[in-house]
């Protein structure tokens, strides 16, 4: 009589055991997660810097219509930019007023020689690399970039003259009270510095 509990003997060459012919397969799936784990992986440490600086960004308090500016330098810093004190052919670097702690709203104010406006007012970060220009204009009254030899003309919206720099410095605009005060009506009109 046979023993109908004994079940029926099984051989490694058996489909039904996970036995050494499925060591392939399961390898490749294992080797198939890996891969994924590690894609995810690399894909959160990009996003994860991207969406920070995006939050930076939008946190960034920026230059806009209204803001008073003030001297960025010099014994007058903080306070109240004065027209009137600002010769012909000469240059300055101001600050919006309340937003000094953002080199890039570093504005370069330029009263210009001749033609009107008589004073205009500019990113002072270069388009190239993001060096400050200079408040020292050249013989021709144009603003230089210390850093690889741009040259912006304040004349003409601040077109790239010479060097590498790719594109004009931003331009602001602005409003001279009778006061000598001096307040932004907007934005820069374009990326301040470079790409
Ligand atoms: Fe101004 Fe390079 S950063 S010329």
């Amino acid at each position: 009589m046979s023993d109908q509990s004994t079940p029926p003997e099984q051989t490694p060459e058996s489909p039904t055991l996970a036995g050494p012919l499925d060591l392939p397969t399961t390898r490749r799936r294992a080797l198939l997660w890996l891969i994924r784990i590690a894609l995810a992986v690399f894909a959160v440490a990009f996003m994860i810097p991207a969406l920070a600086l995006k939050t930076l960004r939008r946190g960034r308090k920026t230059v806009e219509a209204g803001d008073e500016l003030v001297y960025a330098q010099g014994s007058n810093k903080g306070s109240a930019v004065n027209a009137d004190e600002l010769a012909a052919g000469s240059a300055l670097h101001v600050f919006p007023k309340g937003k000094t702690d953002d080199s890039d709203n570093l504005i370069e104010l330029v009263h210009l020689s001749e033609g009107s406006p008589s004073i205009v007012a500019y990113s002072a970060i270069c388009t190239h690399l993001g060096c400050s220009v200079l408040t020292n204009l050249t013989d021709d009254g144009d603003i230089p970039c210390p850093c690889h030899g741009s040259v912006f003309n304040p004349a003409q919206d601040a077109k790239v003259v010479a060097g590498p720099a790719p594109r004009p410095l931003p331009s602001l605009p602005i409003d001279i009270h009778d006061d000598g005060t001096i307040t932004a009506t907007g934005g820069f009109d374009g990326e301040v510095g470079p790409d």
